[in-house]
């Protein structure tokens, strides 16, 4: 019993370890590129929760272009319930379009 309680008890270990981790990591990329200043993972900052946003477009087969579109050019009024309308500022050119496209993959990705 006490041999195979030990690695039961490790493995527990490692997921509680990893899960709030994973949950609250933004990508280097983010942080080069201003995001973490207004957005966090999984919960509201300034911008909307990334995880909120990833729901929202979940199954939505044009979100990558809106979404691309609107880091590049800002945007207004999509969140207003939780932002209490505060504006998107937009990052194109400081922001790469290829590292947009990435962050924008990375945002969509949370919700898979
Ligand atoms: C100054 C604060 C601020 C910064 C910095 C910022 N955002 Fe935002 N972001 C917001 C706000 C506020 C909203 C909600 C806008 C709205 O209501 O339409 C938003 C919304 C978004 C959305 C959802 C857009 C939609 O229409 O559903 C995405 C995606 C996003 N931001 C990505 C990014 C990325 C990527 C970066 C870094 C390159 C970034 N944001 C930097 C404040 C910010």
């Amino acid at each position: 019993m006490k041999q195979r309680s030990i690695p039961y008890a490790l493995a527990t270990a490692a997921l509680l370890a990893a899960g709030p981790v994973l949950a609250a990591d933004m990508p280097p990329l983010a942080q080069k590129s201003g995001c973490t200043a207004c957005h966090a993972i999984d919960r509201k900052v300034v911008g909307p929760a990334w995880l909120d946003v990833a729901k929202r477009y979940a199954g939505d087969a044009g979100a990558k272009d809106t979404l691309v579109n609107r880091v590049k050019t800002g945007g207004k009024g999509n969140w207003t319930e939780v932002t209490g309308g505060v504006p998107m500022p937009p990052y194109s050119p400081r922001v790469s379009d290829g590292d947009i496209a990435e962050l924008v993959d990375f945002i969509l990705g949370l919700a898979k």
